[in-house]
């Protein structure tokens, strides 16, 4: 059976590598949550417990496998599915066990935030970023990834928008 493409999804300062400050994004980029939306639609999306408290659990992804990571999984507050909203949601304790368990996924997109990003660089296949021109503030951070670039990943797409671009990498060697 093919292996799910595993892909990390995460807009960041490119100035440095802020993701967000007081629990918020430091920015507001409607065409790129618009991205997101799209990139990730019908496919499972594993984050961590503050991002699912945080930024998802008000509004979690329709139409789509939400995992959450927790070490108390029984505590994770879970809302749940109506016929006008239809998502799944799952909490497993480790990202090795949500991956194990979404064998069957095409594409398992990895959404984040700052601690699952940093466990799951050295998993990823594919990493999806935006990239915020400018100095944002922040209090949480992207991991450092720029060395891997070329030695683990190499950029295979770019795509410029006013004030923040796209960049695809694919990874090339572990
Ligand atoms: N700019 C972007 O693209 C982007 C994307 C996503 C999130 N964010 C931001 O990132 C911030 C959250 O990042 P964060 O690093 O503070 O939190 P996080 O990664 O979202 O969640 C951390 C929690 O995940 C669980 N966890 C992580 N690794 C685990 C492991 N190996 N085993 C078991 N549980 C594990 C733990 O939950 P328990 O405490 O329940 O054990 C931990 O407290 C938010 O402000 C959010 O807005 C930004």
């Amino acid at each position: 059976m093919k292996q799910p493409e595993v892909i990390i999804i995460a807009a960041l300062a490119e100035a440095n590598r802020a993701i967000a400050y007081n629990g918020k994004l430091p920015w507001n980029i409607p065409e790129d949550s618009q991205r997101f939306q799209e990139l990730t639609l019908n496919h499972t999306v594993i984050m961590g417990r503050k991002t699912w408290e945080n930024d998802l659990k008000q509004h979690p992804l329709k139409n789509r496998r939400n995992i959450v990571i927790s070490s108390e999984p029984q505590a994770v507050k879970v809302i749940s599915e109506s016929v006008d909203y239809p998502f799944e949601l799952l909490v497993f304790k480790s990202i090795e066990e949500a991956l194990e368990k979404s064998q069957k996924s095409e594409k398992i997109f990895i959404a984040g935030g700052a601690s699952i990003y940093a466990q799951a660089l050295e998993l990823a296949d594919t990493l999806e970023l935006t990239l915020v021109e400018g100095n944002f503030e922040g209090d949480t951070f992207f991991p450092e990834y720029q060395s891997l670039i070329g030695s683990q990943f190499k950029l295979v797409a770019k795509e410029d928008r006013p004030g923040f671009r796209y960049e695809t990498y694919k990874r090339i060697a572990r």
